[in-house]
């Protein structure tokens, strides 16, 4: 059998995903040396929708990308995958285009890769941010560190607790403003998501929340929403003191203290990452607050 042209690959179908398709999905993410993180394609395809294009050579998936909707106000795109084989034929081209037509006037966000950028800027997608991966394990600081992993004193009467049930009402409540747009249909599923969901308070209110969930042999941190600094040191010390893997997170670069901290804490930069918006000048919501996505997928 011969190989299909370039021609014949770009009219190949799409399709929508269905949690049927966990294991080529992170198959695809294998090939792309990426964590097969079945669990994240879990919730991605359960609270999102995935566009999926058949490899035709009946080996799995040749490309997949992500939508995670938000009403009318956004959505999110994520997880736009080709298969190595089938890379520079153009078919990462034609599934943004289908999304794009897809979602219509809805405007549209995204955590480009350095490889995804090109594409995205020619589609009309405009930077707006930055993320910065860290990963490793979580200790204390080493000799030239600053501190130990506490909040500062003027914080101190900030305390964390593992999320209960009846935290979700008042998790929503601090998220929308934060975020910026409803996300109930995400956070109602992060309690059986996560492997920890941690709140933080000061007199009984909400001040902050985090998730830390399984990706490969690393725990990821996110979402990471926070008051301020302090708030989100808290948060991050108590998710790590629950496991002995290391953490990762996708940081955005303004929060450059919280950065700094990690990294004396033992935590490197990976990788980042450039926000971009199609549609809307930026992000909504408080990126003030904002510490961390729940995944780069999720926007
Ligand atoms: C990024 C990716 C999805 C592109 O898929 P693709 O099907 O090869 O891309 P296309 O053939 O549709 O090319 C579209 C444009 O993307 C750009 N592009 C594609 N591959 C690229 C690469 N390796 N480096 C830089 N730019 C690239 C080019 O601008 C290209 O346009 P051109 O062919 O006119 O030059 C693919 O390389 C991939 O799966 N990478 C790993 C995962 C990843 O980083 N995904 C992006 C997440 S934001």
């Amino acid at each position: 059998m011969h190989s299909p042209s370039p021609h014949s690959l770009v009219d190949l179908p799409i399709r929508r995903l269905n949690r049927g398709d966990l294991v080529p999905c992170a198959d695809l993410c294998e090939d792309r040396g990426w964590p097969r993180d079945e669990h994240r394609w879990g919730l991605l395809l359960s609270a999102g929708t995935g566009y999926g294009i058949d490899a035709p050579d009946g080996k799995g998936l040749a490309a997949t990308c992500l939508t995670m909707p938000y009403g009318s106000g956004l959505t999110a795109v994520g997880m736009l995958l080709v298969a190595e084989r089938y890379a520079r034929q153009g078919l990462a081209r034609r599934l943004m285009r289908h999304v794009m037509e897809t979602v219509g006037d809805t405007p549209l966000a995204l955590y480009a890769t350095e490889q995804g950028q090109p594409l995205y800027e020619d589609l009309g997608f405009s930077p707006v941010g930055r993320a910065e991966r860290v990963g490793g394990l979580f200790g204390a600081p080493g000799p030239g560190g600053s501190g130990p992993a506490v909040a500062s004193p003027s914080r101190a009467s900030v305390t964390t607790r593992p999320a209960a049930a009846d935290d979700l009402q008042a998790m929503v409540r601090l998220d929308l403003p934060v975020f910026g747009i409803d996300r109930t249909h995400l956070l109602a599923r992060l309690p059986a998501f996560s492997d920890r969901l941690q709140v933080a308070e000061e007199h009984g209110e909400l001040v902050g929340y985090a998730a830390l969930w399984p990706s490969g042999h690393a725990e990821v941190v996110g979402p990471l929403i926070a008051r301020d600094t302090a708030t989100a040191q808290a948060l991050v010390s108590a998710l790590a003191a629950t496991t002995d893997r290391p953490l990762r997170a996708d940081v955005h670069d303004r929060h450059k203290e919280l950065l700094g901290w990690l990294t004396e804490h033992g935590l490197e930069p990976l990788s980042s990452t450039t926000v971009m918006t199609y549609g809307i000048p930026d992000l909504p919501g408080d990126a003030a607050r904002r510490f961390a996505p729940l995944t780069v997928a999720t926007g």
